[in-house]
C-alpha cells in the first residue's frame, strides 16, 4: 500500500511516499481502507519535531481518516464494508490503516469520506470548546481568531448550530471573502485594524463573551481585552510561533478565565463524553444544519505541499487528501 513516511525531522518537503506492506489487525482491530484523510496544522509541527509530541522517525502523520472496513478482528462487531471516521494516533496518511475498535465510529453508508476525514480534529476540538469549555449559551458573541483557518471554519459553523454570533478575525482579503462565504457576523481585518478596539465596537462597549484562539501572539493580549465581565479566552493553539505572557490581573480585573483547551488529551480521559460530542457532531451533518465541505483536496503525493500552507500561513478552510 502507498503510504507517506516521515523518515527525518524536518520541512515537509523531506517527506517520502514508499510502498509498505498493509497492517495486520488484532481480535480487537479493524482495517481500514482509507478514502480521505484530513489534514491539520499538527501534522506540520509533528513532522519538523515541533509538536508537544515527539516521535522518532521512521513514522507515517496523519490522526483522522473515513474509509470503510475490509477486515476486522473475531471481537468487532461493527460489519466489513460499513463506512467510519477512524481516529489514529498516527498513520492515516496511508492506503490502509488498522485500528482498535474503540478509536472507530460508524457513519451511515452515504456520509460523504471528505466531510467525515474533516470531522474529528476541527471540528471536535471546537465544539468541546464552545460546549464543555466555554459553556456557550445561544446569543454570545463570539471572536473567532484566525477565523478562516481549520479550527476558524470549524468554530463559525458550529457557532452558527448553537446560536452563537461571530466576530471573525482574517488577515488578508482572501481570507475576508471565505468566512464571509461561511456567514461571518462580522469581520475584523486584523491585520489593518485595532482587533481590541473594533471588536468593542461592534459589542457597544460590552466587550466579546467569548474568544476561540487558535493563533498566540499579540494578538491573544488583544482579544483578551476585548472580552467583556465573565468571557472565557479558549486556548487552542499558537500557529502565529509565538507563545503570548499574559499578566493575570486582566483575568481579575475584567472578570474573564483563560481556558485551556487539549482535545487530544480529553478524547483519551473521556471517551463516553467524547462519543456523545460525535454523535451530535454528525446528527448536526445529517440534519443538514452543518455542512463540511473541505476547501483543499489533496492527492497523497501532494501531502508535503498541503502541509507547507500551514506553515506559510496559506491554509484556507479545512484540508484533506483524497484517495
Ligand atoms: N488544543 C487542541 O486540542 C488543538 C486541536 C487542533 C488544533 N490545534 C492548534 O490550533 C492551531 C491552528 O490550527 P488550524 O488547523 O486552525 O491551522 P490553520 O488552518 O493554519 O489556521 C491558523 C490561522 O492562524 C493564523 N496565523 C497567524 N499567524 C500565523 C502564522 N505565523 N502561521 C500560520 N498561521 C498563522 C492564520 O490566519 P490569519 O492569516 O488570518 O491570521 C491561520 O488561518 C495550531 O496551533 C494547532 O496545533 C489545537
Amino acid at each position: 500500500m502507498k503510504s507517506i513516511v516521515c523518515t527525518k525531522l524536518g520541512e515537509p518537503s523531506l517527506l517520502e511516499i514508499k510502498d509498505l506492506s498493509k497492517p495486520t489487525i488484532s481480535d480487537e482491530e479493524v482495517l481500514i481502507k482509507v478514502q480521505a484523510a484530513g489534514v491539520n496544522f499538527p501534522d506540520a509541527l509533528l513532522v519538523q519535531g515541533k509538536y508537544q509530541i515527539v516521535l522518532d522517525p521512521p513514522f507515517t502523520p496523519g490522526n483522522e481518516v473515513c474509509g470503510t472496513i475490509e477486515d476486522k478482528g473475531k471481537n468487532v462487531d461493527l460489519p466489513v464494508g460499513s463506512k467510519v471516521i477512524g481516529l489514529p494516533p498516527v498513520g492515516g496518511f496511508a492506503e490502509y490503516v488498522s485500528l482498535n475498535k474503540n478509536l472507530v465510529i460508524p457513519v451511515n453508508d452515504d456520509f460523504d469520506s471528505l466531510a467525515g476525514a474533516s470531522l474529528p480534529i476541527n471540528y471536535g476540538t471546537s465544539y468541546y470548546a464552545l460546549k464543555r469549555r466555554a459553556n456557550a449559551k445561544k446569543g454570545e458573541t463570539l471572536l473567532v481568531l484566525g477565523a478562516s483557518g481549520g479550527i476558524g471554519t470549524a468554530s463559525i459553523q458550529l457557532a452558527k448550530v448553537m446560536g452563537l454570533k461571530t466576530i471573525c478575525a482574517v488577515g488578508s482579503d482572501k481570507k475576508e471573502s471565505y468566512v464571509n462565504s461561511l456567514g461571518a457576523d462580522e469581520v475584523i481585518r486584523y491585520d489593518q485594524e485595532d482587533l481590541k478596539e473594533t471588536a468593542k465596537t461592534l459589542t457597544d462597549g460590552k466587550g466579546v463573551d467569548i474568544v476561540m484562539d487558535p493563533v498566540g501572539g499579540e494578538a491573544s493580549e488583544q482579544a483578551l481585552r476585548a472580552t467583556g465581565f465573565n468571557g472565557r479566552h479558549l486556548v487552542i493553539g499558537f500557529a502565529n510561533g509565538s507563545i503570548p505572557k499574559i499578566s493575570l490581573n486582566l483575568t481579575l480585573v475584567k472578570g474573564v478565565s483563560i481556558v485551556g483547551v487539549w482535545w487530544g488529551r480529553w478524547t483519551n480521559t473521556y471517551p463516553n463524553e467524547t462519543a456523545e460530542d460525535f454523535v451530535e457532531l454528525i446528527s448536526y451533518v445529517n440534519e443538514n444544519k452543518l455542512d463540511i465541505v473541505p476547501k483543499n483536496v489533496y492527492s497523497l503525493q501532494d501531502t508535503s505541499l498541503a502541509l507547507e500552507n500551514f506553515l506559510k500561513r496559506k491554509n484556507i478552510g479545512k484540508t484533506v487528501i483524497k484517495f
